[in-house]
């Protein structure tokens, strides 16, 4: 049984519904403060704080797990700036109860939620698995602090680990059983949805950045795509596959303009555009090189195209508000 950590969160219940889909037999964990019970549709369900040793233990003695995938953290950078500590605790302090337990029952397969956050701002771009990690925020210095962590650990005593670096994580299921809901929202593409079903404005946070329309370029790589990872890290440990850290993006870069204009074409929607002021802490481009999992792992970002994330983002997040219209009853 595969443990999947924050398992009615975002990523991890794609995560979930690929390996249910596959036959693996999950087991989700998660504190419900930002997973939803909506997305509790595969395998087991356990309750529970990683803070609480206690009650992992139990978990770790009830079930037969093999594997553990950790999806659950804290993943606001502007949070993070504002609440450093809570980063620390639940992302790196939780994260070394979960290995102590972990390496107690004997369980030595991990794979890890890493960010493009370790990196910094990026010295050259695409951004390799060997560039310097020199994260500017506690969100990602606490998911460094997790990687030095799992390094020490597989010297030590073995853990095998595949830590997963995301770029941004976009689109939604293609079937629109689950998606990205969080709250408050603060992704771009859910957020330029809100603003073409009127529910808010659209801002660019600044359009004076060194690229060529002076908005901020990123990459995103479909959710779809970094369940896919997950599967085929798992395969690979399973496999005895040694411990190994991946970039996971799409290696394509778009400015938020061309992420709006995409929304725009694939809704119909026309909607205002302002632009405001720079978001603190936003390097001006992150664009991954993800050739070493694509070697090594065989992954493939074949749903990661951005008419497909906004596609498929566009039909969950029309579902998301208007799920009482008779278009989404069952
Ligand atoms: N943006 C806007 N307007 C908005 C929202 C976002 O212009 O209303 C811009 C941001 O300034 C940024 C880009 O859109 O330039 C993407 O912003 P997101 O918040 O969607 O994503 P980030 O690149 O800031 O962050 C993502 C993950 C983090 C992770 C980071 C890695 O959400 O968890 O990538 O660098 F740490």
């Amino acid at each position: 049984m595969i443990l999947i950590t924050g398992g009615l969160g975002y990523i991890g219940s794609h995560v979930n519904k690929l390996l249910s889909s596959l036959g693996y037999s999950t087991l989700v964990l998660d504190n419900l403060v930002s997973g939803s019970m909506a997305a509790c549709k595969w395998g087991d369900f356990v309750e529970c704080d990683l803070e609480d040793k206690d009650k992992l233990k139990e978990i770790f003695e009830t079930y037969d797990i093999s594997a553990v995938m950790h999806f659950a953290a804290f993943t606001e950078v502007a949070d993070s700036v504002k609440h450093p500590s809570k980063y620390m605790k639940n992302n790196y302090e939780n994260t070394v109860n979960l290995l102590n337990v972990m390496h107690e029952f004997n369980v030595n397969k991990f794979i890890f939620s890493s960010t493009a956050a370790v990196y910094g701002t990026p010295l050259s771009i695409p951004i390799k698995e060997s560039h310097p990690l020199n994260p500017i925020n506690p969100y990602g210095e606490s998911k460094v602090r997790v990687e030095e962590e799992l390094s020490k650990r597989s010297h030590e005593y073995g853990l095998r680990y595949v830590s997963l670096r995301y770029f941004n994580a976009a689109g939604d299921d293609v079937d629109k059983e689950i998606g990205e809901e969080h709250d408050p929202e603060t992704h771009l593409i859910p957020l330029i949805l809100d603003a073409a079903i009127g529910k808010r404005d659209c801002i660019i946070f600044g359009d004076d950045y060194p690229t060529p329309d002076g908005t901020c370029i990123r990459d995103y790589v479909h959710v779809e795509d970094l369940a896919q990872a997950h599967l085929l890290a798992y395969e690979y440990l399973k496999d005895g596959g040694c411990s190994d850290v991946f970039n996971l993006g799409h290696g394509t870069g778009f400015s938020v303009k061309q992420v709006i204009m995409e929304c725009m074409k694939v809704t119909g929607i026309k909607f205002e555009v302002e632009i405001g002021e720079r978001r603190v802490g936003d390097p001006s481009i992150l664009v991954a090189d993800s050739t070493k999992i694509k070697e090594k792992l065989g992954w493939m970002p074949v749903n990661s195209s951005l008419t497909n994330i906004v596609n498929t983002a566009w039909r969950w997040h029309l579902k998301l508000n208007f799920k009482n219209h008779h278009y989404f009853k069952d």
